[in-house]
């Protein structure tokens, strides 16, 4: 009889990775991960390897022999990618480069999470078919990610979803979107949420069940946006978010990203139309609190 599919998920300790492992728990994987350091996430079954490193990569492999790749595993904050260029370009680009040689040697179907922000900001309501023209170092390493793989003609199983702004639920560590205002230190110093800069936020969940659809459905070579149903600003959901959970929201206030000198993300509008995803998959993104 054939046990449980692997997933493999890189950066299975990160926001995206700790809702995903319970999810792919839940739908009947057996969920791997790697990550530099281990982090206590239930039923997941971890290695700790660097994947800018292709002999540890290898050996995590050889190890957890996966059926599915995930490459969540990134520097994905846009002001650190900002500070640290080169080590950006390492992870986001040289790391993509190897865990896609490797799903290549061992003929393991590969899916890339990339960004909303490969785009600039200028039009919104991006598809697939608009050019990505990104204006922040993490942008531009993510697209730089994406280009490695239609250069591997020697294995075509692979995807990219260029996610949205992703919303759920956090771990202590990364409390993520948009757990981070709500976290003892943004209670105590206040939190600034921007009017002026447009999603599409996409549930974590809503992302794993993409992966599935596509690799279940194994729609590989290609690129689909993945984003929720509703174009809004980051203020706009947080209200709606917390008046749904009875959360207070009196220490948070609106705000303009440029009035803030050290944030670099300045896009005005990367919402995402994921209708190619919709209509190739049966995926179906829930609405918005
Ligand atoms: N969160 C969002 O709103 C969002 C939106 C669109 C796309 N994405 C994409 O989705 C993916 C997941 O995002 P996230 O929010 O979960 O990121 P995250 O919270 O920053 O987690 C990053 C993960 O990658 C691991 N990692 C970083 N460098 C590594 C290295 N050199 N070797 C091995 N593991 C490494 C981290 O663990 P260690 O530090 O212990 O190694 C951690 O597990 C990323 O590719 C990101 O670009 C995220």
């Amino acid at each position: 009889m054939q046990g449980k599919q692997r997933i493999l998920i890189t950066g299975a300790t990160g926001f995206f990775g700790y809702s995903a492992v319970p999810w792919f728990t839940q739908h009947g994987f057996d969920v791997h991960g790697i990550s530099r350091q281990p982090k206590d996430i239930p039923n997941l079954i971890h290695t700790s390897a660097n994947v800018c490193s292709l002999e540890e990569l290898s050996e995590a492999f050889a190890f957890h022999r996966p059926d599915i790749v995930v490459h969540a595993a990134a520097m994905s904050s846009p002001g650190v990618c900002d500070r640290h260029r080169v080590r950006a370009h390492e992870v986001n680009v040289l790391a993509t480069s190897n865990v896609f040689s490797v799903c290549v040697a061992t003929r393991t179907p590969f899916v890339l999470l990339s960004t909303d922000l490969v785009f600039d900001g200028t039009k919104g309501m991006y598809t697939e078919q608009d050019v990505a023209f990104p204006n922040t170092a993490y942008g531009q390493s993510k697209l730089a990610a994406e280009r490695v793989l239609p250069n591997q003609e020697l294995w075509d199983e692979w995807s990219v979803l260029r996610c949205s702004l992703m919303w759920g639920e956090g771990p202590g560590w990364s409390p993520g979107f948009p757990g981070f205002a709500f976290t003892e230190e943004a209670i105590d110093q206040g939190a600034t949420l921007f009017t002026d800069q447009f999603r599409t936020p996409i549930h974590v969940h809503d992302v794993c069940a993409a992966i599935l659809a596509v690799t279940q459905l194994r729609k590989y070579g290609t690129v689909f946006h993945c984003g929720g149903p509703e174009r809004i600003n980051r203020f706009d959901f947080v209200q709606r978010y917390a008046s749904q959970q009875g959360l207070d929201t009196s220490h948070i206030q609106a705000g303009n990203m440029r009035d803030v000198p050290e944030y670099t993300t300045v896009v005005e509008d990367v919402s995402l139309d994921s209708t190619l995803l919709q209509e190739t998959t049966d995926w179906q993104p829930r609405q918005l609190p």
